[in-house]
């Protein structure tokens, strides 16, 4: 992309190129940002900075190797304008995460984004708060992955290192699973937290299913989730748009991918 914009903050030319899955190894963990807390932001004054499109285009220089935005259905941060831009423009890949609702997959069918995360959604909750009930909706998830397969769009459900809700997920025909950190990220030094989420990811790869993760995972409790073998991407937001304020986001973004790495290359 060259006509970069120009309200970023400089970025130093020795940044490494952004990553994409097609050229990396095996072994290589992918770092998707979730820029919905820039668009928090803007719409407290429903005007025009910060621009989420702009902090894309910089998050993908600075490493990303993939863009999350979560469309709510009451509109409180992202907006529809938002994902066509970012389908448009980013050069990476556009993780598109929403309800499995009528609207919100006919929106992933017209703009076609390589992947969408189902989650569940609570008007009233601040932030998504455990992951779907896959068991209670089978029917709805298998008719949405179906419609996503149909559009040549990566289907992934947001789901509770749960084994029954795995196995379910793996029957409703997923590409992969996005397994929710937060009971990790809140009690980190619990080793039945972790040990959940390996348990997890080798019973989600031995179903054939791609493995991702996130929810609370910051740049001082990420490594013990990026050392995971099996786990190839992680989804992060609200931390690095959190520490870019002090840091800059270029910083902020570099700061994980660098946790990232320094976990895969010790041995676990
Ligand atoms: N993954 C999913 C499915 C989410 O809903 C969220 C929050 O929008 C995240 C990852 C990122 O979580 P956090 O903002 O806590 O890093």
């Amino acid at each position: 992309m060259s006509d970069e914009p120009d309200s970023v903050e400089p970025v130093d030319a020795n940044v490494t190129a952004p990553l994409h899955p097609s050229n990396t190894g095996s072994g290589y963990l992918r770092l998707f940002v979730n820029i919905d807390h820039v668009a928090t932001l803007r719409q407290a004054r429903r005007g025009q900075e910060p621009d989420p499109i702009d902090a894309a285009l910089l998050a993908e220089r600075c490493g990303a190797d993939g863009i999350t935005a979560h469309l709510r259905e009451d509109r409180r941060h992202i907006q529809d304008a938002d994902i066509r831009q970012l389908a448009e423009r980013i050069t990476s890949r556009l993780n598109l995460e929403c309800a499995a609702t009528s609207e919100m997959l006919a929106l992933a069918e017209a703009i076609r984004p390589q992947e969408v995360t189902l989650v569940p959604e609570r008007r009233e909750e601040v932030t998504t708060e455990g992951g779907l009930a896959v068991r209670r909706h089978v029917t709805l998830l298998a008719d949405s992955v179906t419609r996503l397969k149909r559009a040549g769009v990566r289907s992934s459900l947001f789901i509770d290192p749960d084994p029954d809700d795995i196995r379910c997920a793996a029957d409703l025909g997923a590409d992969a699973i996005e397994l929710h950190t937060g009971t990790y990220a809140h009690h980190p030094n619990d080793p039945a937290t972790l040990a959940a989420l390996r348990d997890a990811t080798d019973l989600g790869r031995s179903l054939g299913l791609a493995v991702h993760a996130g929810h609370g995972l910051t740049v001082f409790n990420v490594g013990p989730v990026a050392a995971i073998d099996g786990i190839e991407e992680l989804n992060i937001g609200h931390s690095i748009i959190s520490r870019a304020i002090f840091l800059g986001l270029a910083h902020a973004v570099r700061e994980v991918r660098d946790a990232m790495d320094l976990a895969r290359a010790r041995p676990s």
